[in-house]
């Protein structure tokens, strides 16, 4: 008996959110195109999944997005331009993105929040298993988050949600899982599993069942989309992904894999802060002049 469940095919970018909390930067221009150092945050994810296995994205936008869709597809003008001035180097990198990936887009009418935004791709994923990507944590790891996750449902068929550790203070920010007692599956996973019992979307810190934090990436059976339909608005008048993956939980397994890698939180200004510098320092191109700077800056 053939026991490997249906292959995750498809990757869902929410990018409706209106990036408040970038502004100005973010009056005119997606959040998801801030640069960390020269890439937009977006084209990190999309390239984790890529590297994971992943082709088929499908990016739910909202108003003013447009960067989003021109940024993934030909620009004929910078092409001729580039081929023109014999930039055969920079021609390639604006090649690779529009050759990258077969890329569709829905629009989230109203801001209704996450899970909101992922029944939105409902029509253009299937009946079938999904991974969700969260542009605004990028994930800095040898192993692409994503096929750390995907491993784990590949041994199980169950959805995956991926969490890290965060301290006591900051754990309000984020969904958070009660682990059950329950043995996990057994394997060599990225990292440990746990089966999830229940979750809690932004807890106090007191009430918090543990101090596993939900990082933006999730594989998920298309289950989720009938507990989404049913799922009514939570935290902050939202429809939350995490009151769905609840619901989900009660119905079938579902296990939370603690990611192997550093996670940035570039939705935060000192997160988006913290990745650019990290981010330049690991690079080639960059990386010695950079540290040489930032080692004679004065206090
Ligand atoms: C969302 C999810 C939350 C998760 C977080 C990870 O929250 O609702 O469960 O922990 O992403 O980044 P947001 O950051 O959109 O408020």
């Amino acid at each position: 008996m053939n026991l490997m469940p249906p292959r995750v095919r498809k990757a869902v970018f929410p990018a409706a959110g209106l990036g408040t909390r970038f502004l100005p930067a973010t009056k005119a221009q997606p959040k998801e195109m801030l640069a960390l150092v020269d890439k937009p945050i977006i084209q990190y994810g999309v390239e984790e999944a890529l590297a994971s296995g992943i082709d088929n994205i499908i990016i739910v936008t909202g108003r003013g997005k447009n960067a989003i869709e021109d940024h993934f597809d030909v620009s004929y003008e910078l092409e001729k331009i580039l081929e023109e001035k014999g930039k055969t180097d920079l021609l390639q990198v604006v090649r690779e993105i529009s050759d990258m990936i077969h890329v569709s887009y829905i629009r989230q009418k109203e801001a209704l929040g996450l899970g909101h935004a992922v029944l939105t791709a409902r029509e253009l994923v299937g009946e079938e298993p999904f991974a969700v990507l969260l542009a605004d944590d990028v994930i800095d790891a040898p192993v692409p988050a994503l096929r750390q996750m995907l491993d784990v449902y590949e041994a199980t068929g169950a959805s995956v949600i991926a969490v890290q550790p965060v301290p006591r203070e900051v754990i309000s920010s984020y969904g958070v899982i009660n682990p059950s007692p329950d043995q996990a599956p057994a394997g060599r996973f990225a990292g440990p599993i746990a089966r999830i019992a229940d979750l809690v979307e932004k807890p106090r810190p007191a009430d918090a069942p543990s101090d596993l934090a939900v990082v933006g990436r999730y594989v998920l059976t298309p289950a989720i989309f009938d507990c989404l339909e049913r799922t009514q608005r939570g935290a902050g008048g939202e429809i939350q992904l995490t009151d769905a993956l609840r619901m989900l939980a009660r119905r079938e397994p579902m296990y939370a894999l603690t990611l192997a890698g550093r996670r940035h939180d570039t939705g935060d200004k000192l997160g988006f802060l913290q990745a650019t510098v990290e981010l330049a320092l690991k690079r080639a191109d960059l990386g010695e002049p950079f540290r040489a700077y930032l080692r004679a800056l004065k206090p």
